[in-house]
Formats: C-alpha cells, structure tokens, sequence
C-alpha cells in the first residue's frame, strides 16, 4: 500500500472521525468568510494587507504545481493531463504577474517570497493533484464570498474577475486528472495535519 494511504488509515484510525472532503471544503469556506476575511477588514491598510497575502498564496500554488510536474509528471495518466498542468502553471503565472502589479498600483511592496513548503501528503501525482483540486474549490469559494462584498475596491474586483474563469478551469483539470479514491482519501489527511489547502 502507498504511504500516503497508510498515513491517511492511520489518521482516521486515531483522530476525530474524519470529515468528508465536502465537509472540509465548506467548513474552510465558512472559516474564510466568517472569522478570517472580517479579522483581515479590520485592519488598517486591508486592501494592501489582502493583495499582499494573495501575491504569495499565488506564488505558492504555483511552486506547489511547479513541484507536481517536475516530480511526478512521468506518472501523469494522459497526455492530454501532463498538457492541462502545463496550461494551468502558465495561468498561474499569469495570476502572479497580475496580483503583484494590482499590489504596486495599491501603493504596497512585493512581500519577500518564504521557500515554498511542500506539503508531506504530497506524494505522487494523484495526490498532488487531488490537493490542488480541493485548493481551487476553497479559492473559488473565496473569490465568490469577495465579489458579493460592496467594501472590496472595483479595481481589486476586475482582477478577480479576471482570474475567476480561469481557476474554475484548473478546478476542473486537477479533478480530472486524479481519481476518485485519492479525492476522497488525501484530504482528510491533510486537513488533519496541516488545516486547509490554500
Ligand atoms: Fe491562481
Ligand atoms: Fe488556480
């Protein structure tokens, strides 16, 4: 058996009775808009505070899916899924790019970038992309929870707008390029060791 499936046993044999994936994803959306997006609007400089925290989450998904395809993209079920990474990382890029000059216009400074952590659950491709899947449906969640919100500046809302598509795509590309069992299992593992994928 995989580690990553012992590891994931072991987890649900000793901790709390596992979440579903659903239940994760929902409960990390809820813990968003109801206790970390108000904290955030409380302080002083928000605005700047938020785009700065999205430069680096971005950066961060990007190192994450950068990892995916150098370590495990001889693993890729498809070419068709090797070729939609590719796609996705290019869009990231993008993403990156797009948030760092939304940043400066705002006046703030490109926050120096810590060394990427990967997470221990990442193990394979599979994996990889089962935590990437679930990652972008919390980002989803956020961005929608941001479009309704009448204080987020216009000019932060076009940029949001802009990537939403997008994100919606490597939603669906990471969904289908692993499998059921590992949407099902990693998870909850991860969850369990490291709170939610971002
Ligand atoms: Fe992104
Ligand atoms: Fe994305």
């Amino acid at each position: 058996m995989e580690p990553l499936y012992r590891e994931v046993e072991r987890t649900l044999s000793t901790g709390s009775p596992a979440m579903t994936p659903a239940a994760i994803v929902e409960e990390a959306i809820r813990r968003f808009r109801e206790e970390e997006w108000p904290e955030m609007k409380r302080q002083p400089d928000w605005v700047r505070t938020y785009v700065a925290r999205v430069v680096v989450g971005e950066k961060d998904s990007l190192a994450m899916m950068c990892h995916i395809r150098d370590t495990f993209g001889h693993e890729a079920p498809s070419e068709r899924d090797r070729r939609t990474l590719d796609a996705i990382i290019a869009q990231e890029e993008g993403h990156v790019a797009m948030f760092s000059a939304l940043l400066l216009e705002l006046g703030g400074q490109i926050p120096d970038q810590p060394k990427t952590w990967i997470p221990n659950t990442l193990i394979s491709w599979a994996s990889g992309c089962a935590i990437a899947a679930r990652g972008e449906e919390i980002r989803l969640g956020e961005i929608t929870h941001l479009l309704a919100d009448n204080d987020v500046p216009e000019q932060v809302k076009q940029v949001l707008v802009g990537i939403l598509r997008e994100e919606e795509f490597h939603q669906r590309g990471f969904t289908r390029a692993t499998d059921s069992y590992t949407l099902e299992t990693v998870l909850p593992c991860y969850w369990e060791n490291h709170g939610p994928p971002r």
